[in-house]
Formats: structure tokens, C-alpha cells, sequence
């Protein structure tokens, strides 16, 4: 099932990371490295680095690394031979039919055999509600007023009567337990094989692209003990943080905004009434990933949360959060219904349509809230409400909309305007110090992950580093270092691929190596050790000569030192008297390395 390595190559070297990364993040030039915002976790200082020279990436923030391949893994969440097709398409190149005959690594095809699972899972759901046994499910669903159109574009499913209708037919299919566990759709245990979902309606969660990689169930009876909802938990899959229910349809739609609803019902009542832009958070609070999902494809959201106090709350705590990437935020009033599918199964389309047209800014709801929960007429509650007003103000990050809003606010609440400034101003300049410690607090805990240890260590990583970059050091070196001078395993087999690299095609390149490793943990040692570089660009020749004569005499050094250690340890003395006889050589060797050009 897979790809040459040539092939591979091909289009990894046709894929610059630093170009494709670029389409995602924010990138700065910072000495060797582009440095921006890690896409893959939530940080206000850019940790996240890429090296052009080295064709990786790596966030010192939460240490997630790895390849141009390894990237897109990531953010498109999939497999690494569509990673291969997706990149291939990037560029432009038609990629041969996969061969079968490539080795299968385990790792890599995770994520496709949870998804090839999810595909067969959604099928048998599917088919369960089109049958007799899912005729209760059908009805359920039909009189929450959703047509047989509805119901296809959603795939909406039943989980058959039993527990372990699904798990019978997967089985049959040939999946191992170990596969199916993986795919969360299962308890395993030495009870027995159940399915998590049964008597349950099913809605599918697609990613972006469509393609199911989880589901959620809904009870049809009053719930008594059992949740409503139950929900796939993450896999490799599905992550909950990132994902959005509906993002696969409302991506198409031609309006400038999205909608922002709770739940699986809220999304697909919408859709049916023809608002063919909502999505939903289900039910998690929203994070900073999801709204930066919802930028790539809109710069305006409308939250259309429930109206209770849990909606609202979860209102008032995603404004800032969609602000923050950028979008401008309304909310929509959905009193005195509940929600979105209620609304529109009471009222209809067109009184949705109008309460689009009606809803407020973000700014306006939050204070709308502080004006409800505060007595206006009682001096001491309305001085609260004041400075809540102005925390609120100086939430906001454009200058000239923060003057306008002090303005208005000033007028609307009869509050002294030079008073409200001031306090706006007061808290701002808090926040830039609050804001300005965490940034310290991270940048402080990043330098202390990128310092190794040991200086062996440093040097390890240094010289590898040095040696991928700079064939002249390699050369300089050939004859003199053997992989056994590595204390780990995997500066050993870094070193062997070098090695191969410069002999047999005379080149190596980061990316590459980082491909040879096949678990997370040791790719992420790889990165770590790829990423070590002095900033050469700065400094002169002679340094950079002084250095490597160090590193490459440190890490014999090492060497010498555990044969000197083992020899004495095992009592050979023949070989400690010729190792003891050869101490002297490492000066010489020194002097030696300090004449070449790199
Ligand atoms: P709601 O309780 O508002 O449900 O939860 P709903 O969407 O209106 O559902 P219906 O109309 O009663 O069928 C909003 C979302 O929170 C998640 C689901 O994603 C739901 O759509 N949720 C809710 C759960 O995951 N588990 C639960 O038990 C309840
Ligand atoms: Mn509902």
C-alpha cells in the first residue's frame, strides 16, 4: 500500500515546508528559523519553528515535530499516504499506482484502518435505520421534522437492538479487537466485546473533508439514568478540540458569515431550513483551534447558542475567543425558544432569518448581560457594573474601536467619559503586564527544552547537526567517526543514514532522516537533534571551525571514556593499555580539525 522511497522523496523535495506551512501559520523570519503561532496547540508567543535548511518543524511550546509530511499528518488530520497524495497534488505530480509490496508500519496506518472502521460503522448504521429493526429510529427522527433528504445528507443512522450488532459485523469483515478497540466504537475487555452505541440515533461526524471520523448518539426515550448523547471519544482520528459538526457542508455555502450553534439538531434543522452555514461546537466549550478552523473559511460568525444560562455563558466565553483570530462576532436572540431547531420548528425560517438580521454585536451582548445581572438603580451595583464595562472595553484589541465603544458606552450607561478612559486604560495596561509575565513564562520554559542536559549531549547533537548541513564536515570526519561514538541508539542510526546519504548519493537532508524513524517519540528526538544549531549565520568561520573541532572531540572523548569504562569494568587490560596508549591523539585530532574548510 505504499509509495517508493524515491517517489517519496520526490515529493517531499518538491514541497518546501517552509512554502506549505506558510498556507497555515503566520511565519516570521527569525535567524536560521521561520517562527510563528503552533497551530497545534494554544499560545500567544510563537514557539513554533521551521527550518528551510532542514525541511522540519518543531514547536518548543508543546514538542510536536517532525516533517513536511508529518505537518500535513497533522493539520489536514491524515494518514501519511494521503499526506503523500496531498502533497503530490500540491505540487503538481501524478503519483504511480501504490504498490503492495512496500513494508506496512503500523503507525502510519492507524489512522486510515480507524477511519476504514468508521466508513464500515457508518454503513451498518445507516442501513439499521432503513431496516424494520430501526423503524422506531426512523420515526423518531421524522417527527422532530426532519425530511428523508435531511436524513441522507446527514447519513443519519440507527445502532441496532443489541449490544454487539456492529461488533459482530466487523468481525466478519476480518478486524482484530486490538483494530477495533483503537476505534473507540467498542468496549474489549475480558467480559466480553460490546458496542458503545445501541438503541441509539446516530449522527455521524465528518471532518472538513467529509469523510466520517466519529459519531454521537442520541437516546430516543426520556433519558432517565443514561445521557442523552453519547459521543465517539478521541481517537487518532478525531480530535474533539479541533473538530466542528456541519464545517464539511457549511464550507460551500455562498453567505459571508457562519453560524455558530451548540448541537448536532441545531446544525441539521438549520441546514433543512436553508441556512446552509452553521456548524456546531458540540457541546464543549469552543476552543481556540475551532475558531481558527471557522477563519479559513469566513471572517464573520454569528453565535446562535442556546438561550438558557449555560448558552449564554458559553457565549460570553467564545467571544473572545473567536475575536482573538480575528472574526467579528454577533449574537443572535433566541427568546423565548431554547434553541435554533426549536425556533425554527415553532416560528419558521423566516422569523430565524429576521432574528439573523436583528442580532447584536459581540460587545453589545456582553454588556446587554452585565445590564441584566446588575440593578442599575442601586448606586454601589451600577459602580460594579461600571468597571465590569470597562474590563470589557479593554478587552478589545483595536485601538480606535476600543475609543469608539468608550465613547457610546460613556453616553448609553451615563458614565463620566474621561473616568471610563481612564479605568479602560488602567486595566489595559494590567493585561499587557499579565500578558507580557506569560510570555516570559514561555519563552523562559522554552529555552530550558531546546538546552540539553549534558554537553555530551550538546555536542552529540551539534556535531549530527553540523554534519547533515555541511558535507565538507562530513568529509572532514568520514574516516574518523564510527556510529559506536554515539552514546544513543538514535544519534547511531542518525549518523548511519548520513553516512549512507553522503556515500551513496552524495547528499543528505533533514526531512529525510526524520522519514526513517518510524515512532513519535523517536521522531521527536530527531527534530530535537536536527533543530540543535548554533546560529552559524552569525558567527565567522573560524568559530564555526572551533566549534566543530569541539563537538567532533567531545563526542570521542565520550567514546573513549565508556571503552576506557567498559574495558576496566570486564578487566581486559590489554585493551584499556592500548586505549590509554592512544589518550594523547584526541589533541592531535583537535589540531588536525582546526585546518579544515567548512
Ligand atoms: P443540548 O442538550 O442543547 O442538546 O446539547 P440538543 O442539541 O438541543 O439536542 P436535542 O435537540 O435535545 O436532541 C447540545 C450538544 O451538547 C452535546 C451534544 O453534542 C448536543 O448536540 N451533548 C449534550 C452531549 O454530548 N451529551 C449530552 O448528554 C448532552
Ligand atoms: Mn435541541
Amino acid at each position: 500500500m505504499y509509495y517508493d522511497d524515491d517517489t517519496i522523496e520526490q515529493v517531499r523535495s518538491s514541497n518546501d515546508i517552509v512554502d506549505v506551512v506558510s498556507t497555515y501559520v503566520q511565519l516570521k523570519r527569525r535567524g536560521a528559523n521561520y517562527v510563528g503561532l503552533c497551530p497545534f496547540h494554544n499560545e500567544k508567543t510563537g514557539s513554533f519553528s521551521v527550518n528551510r535548511n532542514m525541511q522540519i518543524f518543531k514547536c518548543f511550546g508543546c514538542g510536536v515535530s517532525g516533517n513536511v509530511f508529518g505537518f500535513i499528518e497533522r493539520t489536514e488530520n491524515i494518514s501519511f499516504p494521503e499526506a503523500v497524495q496531498f502533497l503530490a497534488d500540491r505540487a503538481g505530480i501524478k503519483l504511480p499506482e501504490k504498490s503492495n509490496d512496500g513494508y506496512d508500519n503500523s503507525r502510519r496506518n492507524l489512522k486510515e484502518r480507524i477511519a476504514a472502521i468508521n466508513k464500515e460503522a457508518a454503513t451498518y448504521y445507516y442501513r439499521m435505520l432503513r431496516s424494520g429493526e430501526g423503524r422506531n429510529a426512523m420515526q423518531y427522527l421524522k417527527n422532530r421534522g426532519l425530511s428523508d433528504e435531511t436524513i441522507n445528507s446527514f447519513g443519519l443512522g440507527f445502532a441496532g437492538r443489541y449490544s454487539d450488532g456492529l461488533y459482530k459485523v466487523l468481525k466478519t469483515k476480518g478486524y482484530t479487537d486490538e483494530e477495533l478497540a483503537t476505534s473507540g466504537l467498542f468496549t474489549i475487555n475480558e467480559k466480553g466485546a460490546y458496542d458503545k452505541f445501541w438503541d441509539r440515533v446516530i449522527f455521524p461526524i465528518m471532518d472538513q473533508r467529509g469523510r466520517v471520523i466519529a459519531f454521537g448518539g442520541r437516546i430516543m426515550s426520556k433519558a432517565e439514568n443514561a445521557p442523552k448523547y453519547l459521543n465517539s471519544p478521541e481517537t487518532e482520528l478525531f480530535n474533539k478540540s479541533e473538530n466542528l459538526y456541519g464545517l464539511h457542508l457549511a464550507k460551500k455555502t455562498k453567505e459571508k458569515f457562519f453560524l455558530l450553534a451548540e448541537g448536532y439538531m441545531d446544525v441539521i434543522a438549520l441546514h433543512q431550513a436553508g441556512f446552509d452555514n452553521a456548524v456546531a461546537s458540540l457541546g464543549t466549550s469552543l476552543t481556540e483551534r475551532q475558531a481558527k478552523k471557522i477563519m479559513g473559511y469566513t471572517d464573520s460568525v454569528i453565535i446562535t447558542y442556546d438561550s438558557d444560562g449555560a448558552g449564554k455563558k458559553a457565549a460570553l466565553r467564545a467571544i473572545p475567543i473567536l475575536k482573538n483570530v480575528g472574526l467579528s462576532v454577533k449574537v443572535l436572540n433566541m427568546k423565548p425558544y431554547k434553541d435554533p431547531d426549536e425556533l425554527i420548528c415553532a416560528a419558521g425560517a423566516d422569523e430565524y432569518r429576521k432574528r439573523i438580521e436583528e442580532s447584536v454585536n459581540g460587545f453589545d451582548f456582553e454588556a446587554g448581560i452585565l445590564e441584566e445581572t446588575h440593578d442599575m438603580e442601586d448606586p454601589d451595583s451600577k459602580t460594579q457594573f461600571d468597571h465590569k464595562l470597562a474590563e470589557t472595553i479593554a478587552a478589545i484589541d483595536d485601538p480606535m474601536a476600543r475609543h469608539n465603544h468608550i465613547e457610546s458606552a460613556a453616553k448609553k450607561y451615563n458614565i463620566d467619559p474621561v473616568e471610563l478612559k481612564r479605568e479602560v486604560n488602567r486595566i489595559g495596561a494590567a493585561l499587557k503586564v499579565k500578558e507580557n509575565n506569560e510570555r516570559e513564562k514561555e519563552r523562559a520554559k522554552a529555552t530550558r527544552e531546546i538546552k540539553p542536559e549534558a554537553a555530551q549531549k550538546k555536542a552529540e547533537y551539534s556535531l549530527l547537526n553540523m554534519l547533515v548541513c555541511n558535507k565538507n564536515a562530513y568529509l572532514a570526519v568520514k574516516d574518523i567517526l564510527k556510529k559506536e561514538d554515539f552514546a544513543g541508539e538514535t544519534e547511531r542510526r542518525i549518523f548511519e543514514y548520513l553516512t549512507n546519504d553522503y556515500e551513496r548519493v552524495g547528499a543528505t537532508v533533514g526531512a529525510r532522516i526524520v522519514e526513517k524513524f518510524e515512532s513519535a517519540d523517536e521522531q521527536k528526538t530527531v527534530a530535537d537533534i536536527l533543530m540543535t544549531s548554533d546560529d552559524f549565520e552569525e558567527t565567522s568561520e573560524d568559530e564555526r571551525r572551533m566549534a566543530f573541532a569541539d563537538y567532533v572531540t567531545g563526542v570521542k572523548k565520550s567514546a573513549y571514556d565508556r571503552e576506557v569504562e567498559e574495558a576496566m569494568r570486564i578487566g581486559d587490560g590489554a585493551k584499556l593499555n592500548e586505549l590509554l596508549m592512544n589518550e594523547d591523539s584526541l589533541e592531535a585530532l583537535r589540531k588536525k580539525l582546526m585546518n579544515i574548510t567548512l
